[in-house]
């Protein structure tokens, strides 16, 4: 997390930086900072808050921040909370540093420093970069940098700047994702790509243990014994996407609003013939694939969960599906015959990637899921299919796990062609349901928003909320209650129906609301049993089905129908409700609903 922004070249640098941090305050949102040159002298600025508090303070001091070679950084904290003294840059009077990742041995090279006569102001891991580029500065950037990093141990983007250097930005790479933009007399820094999409489509990749010199006209980069590197110059074939709310009060409601276009998009371009063709030839020999495992984190991994759900109901193939900090540290059963997926909005997520890399390591086949282009997982993955939803702005995700799913149920029904484990009337079918979501949503957005505002309004009084389920709905059900812990800070949790009686029924009270999700007509009788099993231990009910299945409900309870459809695909329907709960609770109880405490949208840490 962290986002590492740079500048120089002719215009004014705190407005570029100012633009690029805009474009990634999704990656910590905390406290921000800047250091630009002013006089020969490194001038620093930095405020706990978001950045509007930055741009407040740099335009109180207008005059000193007339650069044209800065670096900035928008923060999510890991070592020390977040205030004035933890934001970066970290300074010394000769060098100013701003940092993405964790430095492992920060503790023992602090003692070091300290000893060396060093004093400490913060409780960050970066401090002690800044300290021992100090310490080892002989007058020579790249040699300082280069000594510096044999004794870091950890992962790190960092953006450097020297005293007595106006013109020069450093950088160096490992693990955390940093790109020098190039541009027409000028050059930037920064850690997504789309940061500055606005200025060039051309950039550099800076690979591990790379170092770049950067001023307005050229750009360098050395590996770690200092040896210059002929790079590749890569053009980014898309647009910056336009943050923009269109009228919509935030981001997350606009972003909700915009699925039903997404799914329109997605089915408009893998569906052929009333065919899915998701376009896999680059993964030969999928049909002999025997085992697939999705590794993912957050929402990306309850998409995963409807995948496993599909592909094995469908295409009759064994699914795992894993949690990507738990999957990079398991001896996995992986041979060539084993498909990994990644799922990802960001295609930055630390865990999911070095998820994918050790899936490389082993040498068998992976596929993207993901939704950043020019991301890091889009670049090392065998294959990737892009999810193509847009920008998503809002920290929570809606729009890009619509989308993740739209993709897994494709996925599903593909392979189930492929592998021809359902005729191909049943194939027409499963895509013709599909087809029909979109609409569907649409009318849901138009018919239901107002009555899931006030059901909203009543559950916001509940401090404890269970949302219960069975099959795709278990699934959902977890979504449900990640977006209301996200958004509303209220503890919810998810269970399958089944498992209630097996423990967590002794929590409910008068006191807990439990969100039934019932949209699987298969499973309705047993589901309505569990239900019932709550409601009878004091449990309020707010009961999301099927509208022809509300009719056998024997009790009375809030309810909310939804429209019909095949059991198959009503979790698109389902999960868009609970999106909205979510962001009106969060709304009636007054949160930042784009911007939730503590969290960021792009996780590039462990
Ligand atoms: O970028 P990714 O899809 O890899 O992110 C994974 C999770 O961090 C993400 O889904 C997170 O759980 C969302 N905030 C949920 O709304």
């Amino acid at each position: 997390m962290c986002g590492i922004a740079g500048y120089v070249g002719t215009k004014n640098a705190s407005e570029v930086i100012i633009e690029e941090l805009k474009r990634m305050e999704y990656r910590g949102y905390d406290s921000a900072g800047i250091t630009v040159t002013h006089k020969d002298e490194l001038f620093t600025l930095k405020t706990v808050g978001k950045l509007n508090a930055l741009e407040e303070l740099i335009s109180a001091q207008k005059t000193k921040l007339n650069s044209h070679c800065a670096i900035g950084h928008t923060r999510w904290a890991t070592h020390g909370k977040p205030s004035s003294a933890n934001a970066h840059p970290h300074t010394t009077p000769k060098v100013s540093v701003v940092h993405n990742g964790i430095i492992e041995n920060s503790a023992e090279l602090k003692n070091k420093l300290i000893k060396l006569g060093y004093e400490f102001e913060s409780e960050t891991d970066t401090e002690a970069v800044a300290k021992l580029l100090d310490y080892y500065y002989n007058g020579d950037p790249v040699e300082t940098i280069l000594c510096t990093q044999k004794e870091l141990v950890g992962t790190y983007a960092l953006g450097i700047m020297f005293k007595g250097y106006d013109d020069t930005l450093f950088a160096l790479r490992k693990e955390s994702p940093l790109i020098v933009g190039l541009g027409n007399n000028e050059n930037f820094l920064c850690s997504d790509l789309n940061a500055i999409l606005n200025y060039t489509n051309k950039y550099y990749i800076l690979e591990n243990n790379e170092l770049a010199v950067i001023k307005k006209d050229s750009v360098a980069v050395f590996d770690q014994n200092g040896q210059k590197l002929d790079k590749k110059i890569n053009i980014a074939t898309w647009q910056a996407d336009v943050n923009d709310k269109h009228g919509f009060e935030h981001f997350m409601l606009k972003e909700i609003f915009e699925q039903p276009n997404v799914l329109k998009e997605i089915l408009k371009h893998n569906i052929k013939n009333g065919l899915p063709d998701l376009e896999l030839q680059a993964l030969p020999n999928l049909e002999e694939i025997e085992k697939i495992i999705i590794v993912a984190c957050g929402s990306a991994r309850y998409a995963g969960l409807l995948g496993k759900y599909w592909i094995e109901k469908f295409a009759r193939l064994p699914v795992e599906v894993e949690i990507a900090s738990e999957f990079r540290y398991s001896y996995p059963i992986l041979t060539s015959k084993t498909l990994v997926i990644c799922i990802s909005q960001s295609g930055e997520t630390a865990d999911t990637l070095a998820a994918l890399r050790l899936a490389k390591l082993n040498n068998v086949p992976t596929l993207g899921i993901i939704n950043v282009k020019g991301s890091s997982m889009s670049r090392e993955a065998d294959h990737v299919i892009y999810t193509n939803a847009g920008a998503e702005v809002a920290v929570a995700s809606t729009k890009a796990y619509m989308a993740q799913i739209c993709i897994l149920y494709l996925l599903a029904v593909e392979l189930a062609f492929k592998r021809k484990t359902l005729q191909e009337s049943q194939i027409f079918e499963l895509s013709k349901d599909i087809l029909d979501i979109p609409e569907k949503l649409l009318n849901i957005l138009k018919d239901n928003l107002k009555e899931v505002e006030n059901l909203a309004n009543f559950c916001s009084q509940f401090s404890n909320i269970f949302f219960i389920g069975r099959g795709l709905d278990s699934a959902i059900a977890k979504e449900g209650a990640l977006k209301l812990k996200e958004l509303a800070y209220i503890n919810a949790q998810s269970y399958v129906a089944g498992e209630l009686k097996h423990g967590p029924i002794s929590l409910i009270t008068e006191n807990a609301l439990v969100i039934s999700l019932l949209s699987q007509e298969r499973l309705q009788k047993k589901m309505i049993s569990n239900i019932l099993e709550a409601q009878a231990r004091g449990g309020q009910i707010l009961l999301i089905s099927k509208e022809k299945i509300l009719q056998n409900i024997p009790a009375q309870m809030k309810t909310l129908e939804l429209a019909s459809c095949n059991d198959d695909v009503m979790p698109f329907l389902t999960v868009v409700v609970l999106q909205l709960f979510a962001y009106f609770v969060a709304k009636t109880l007054g949160h930042d609903v784009d911007k939730p405490r503590n969290l960021a949208k792009s996780v590039t840490v462990e």
